[in-house]
């Protein structure tokens, strides 16, 4: 049950004190009565906006295929955004909708955006380990022995003094493989390669744990069941 006023402002409808005036004028209804009293408490189900229901009231949980060129940050002054790709009214909600985790400005690919804050800590907490894999083009040729390399678990990157935990590298050309990490250090695949003297040009998310970006266009997202990440039972 949640507080009319509090619901509409929460999904990014309006201000607290805008909704206070939408349902004065009558355009919020609860089981098909027009509602006056601003901090009634109902359940969205039950409740219509202009004659419709709430727009995701439980909560959001999206895949995106994150072009290059757009950072994952909220803030403008680091340039356009990922969240510019969905409805305005998505980017007035509370809680925010908000990346899981971040991709580069030049990285593309499988991004994960959602407004449940717990979904966001358990799906980047490292010790849940959840495997993303990256496809990388580097400049070079790749050095033999990278695979045991990266799989070894005591690759030290410039000024961390923890090793980088195994990763699994999987090559797909000379100049292009797959990496899976199961953290998510600063720019890691790309500081990865560079330490064994690859510069990465081309970086791409093709999987985060279980899911996968499949033929989605870039710019575009999928939405996906918010107990999605529930444990699998049995
Ligand atoms: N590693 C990087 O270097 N960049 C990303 O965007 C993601 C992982």
């Amino acid at each position: 049950m949640r507080r009319l006023d509090q619901l509409l402002a929460n999904l990014g409808y309006c201000s607290r004190r805008e909704a206070r005036a939408w349902i004065a004028a009558g355009r919020v209804t609860v089981r098909g009565e027009a509602a006056d009293d601003f901090g009634l408490k109902a359940d969205p189900a039950d409740v219509r906006i202009d004659g419709q229901p709430p727009d995701h009231p439980d909560g959001l949980l999206l895949l995106l295929h994150k072009p290059v060129g757009l950072v994952c940050s909220h803030d403008r002054r680091e340039g356009p955004n990922v969240y510019g790709l969905l409805p305005p009214r998505w980017l007035q909600r509370n809680p925010q909708v908000t990346s899981v985790g971040r991709l580069d400005k030049d990285t593309s690919g499988l991004l994960l955006l959602t407004d449940q804050s717990e979904l966001v800590h358990r799906l980047t907490a490292p010790k849940h380990k959840v495997p993303k894999t990256y496809r990388a083009t580097v400049h070079a040729d790749l050095p033999p022995g990278l695979a045991a390399v990266f799989a070894s678990g005591t690759l030290r990157l410039p000024d961390e003094s923890a090793p980088c935990a195994p990763a699994e590298l999987s090559v797909l050309g000379p100049r292009e493989a797959e990496l899976t990490l199961t953290e998510g250090r600063y720019h890691q695949v790309r500081r990865m390669f560079a330490s064994q003297g690859c510069e990465v040009l081309t970086l791409h998310r093709v999987r985060f744990g279980r899911l996968t970006i499949a033929d989605l266009p870039p710019g575009q997202w999928r939405e996906l069941p918010l107990d999605c990440f529930a444990p699998v039972a049995g």
